[in-house]
């Protein structure tokens, strides 16, 4: 039994023969580069939606969730996969496109990082502390030959400076305390050198001069923007 409650296994298992074909179909379409965001959309909303983490599983070829590992530093949160339901809420209340750099910051088996790709034709990137995580998501990516997914290993509160590619930055409760402090202090860093985005899931207000949370028609998904670089926000703070 999982963190969810329920296998995954048995989750994976629940799925229709007919579904499990259609996630087939759609991994060799992956692997032949003949996915567009609009495509891979349908293909979603073909799938009732209390099955669609089940069908999201086989398709990222997740069959069970993966042991965290021991040395998993006091404070960071074990993997827990975001539901497909959150994720498509994240994608929209943040205006994910094909412009952005989606940062996955606690990318765990990959599945959320893949999914934005998919779902946005956005470059993404997962930033994972657990190296057994990270390889598991790189072996997907590759074998999916997904060309805008890419995963790196290390601990965000010292990697997360260098991602300053990245235009959303997604926190499903990756951590908190001091290490929360230091990746903001990291984006506040990257957002005085351009406009970013901070979606988070499950996680307590960001109470920071430099964000201005947008409105969120979801109660567990809150976007902010940085206001750094916008003339009407300098203006209003002299
Ligand atoms: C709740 S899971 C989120 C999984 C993923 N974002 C998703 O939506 O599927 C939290 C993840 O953050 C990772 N994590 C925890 N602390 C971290 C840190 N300091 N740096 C990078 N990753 C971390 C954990 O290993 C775990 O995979």
């Amino acid at each position: 039994m999982n963190r969810w409650g329920r296998g995954v296994l048995e989750v994976v298992a629940a799925v229709e023969p007919a579904l499990r074909n259609a996630a087939n179909q759609l991994r060799t379409l992956l692997q032949r580069d003949a996915v567009s965001p609009a495509t891979f959309r349908a293909r979603l909303e073909d799938v009732p939606p209390r099955e669609r983490d089940g069908w999201l599983d086989l398709v990222w070829d997740v069959h069970e969730l993966p042991d965290d590992e021991t040395e998993l530093p006091r404070g960071c949160v074990p993997y827990l996969p975001c539901p497909v339901a959150t994720v498509l809420d994240v994608v929209q209340q943040a205006g994910v496109t094909d412009k952005d750099v989606f940062v996955d910051v606690g990318s765990g088996l990959g599945r959320t990082a893949f999914l934005a790709n998919v779902l946005t034709g956005a470059g993404c990137i997962g930033l994972e502390i657990q190296p057994s995580l990270v390889e598991a998501a790189r072996g997907r990516a590759a074998w999916l030959n997904l060309e805008r997914t890419r995963f790196v290993q290390g601990d965000a509160a010292e990697r997360l400076r260098f991602l300053t590619v990245g235009t959303v930055f997604f926190l499903y409760c990756p951590f908190s305390g001091d290490r929360l402090h230091r990746a903001l202090a990291d984006l506040e860093a990257i957002a005085r050198t351009r406009e970013i985005r901070i979606a988070c899931v499950h996680m307590p207000p960001l109470d920071c001069h430099w964000l201005v949370r947008l409105p969120s028609a979801s109660p567990e998904v809150d976007v902010y923007r940085s206001t750094l670089l916008d003339p009407s926000f300098r203006r209003a703070a002299t």
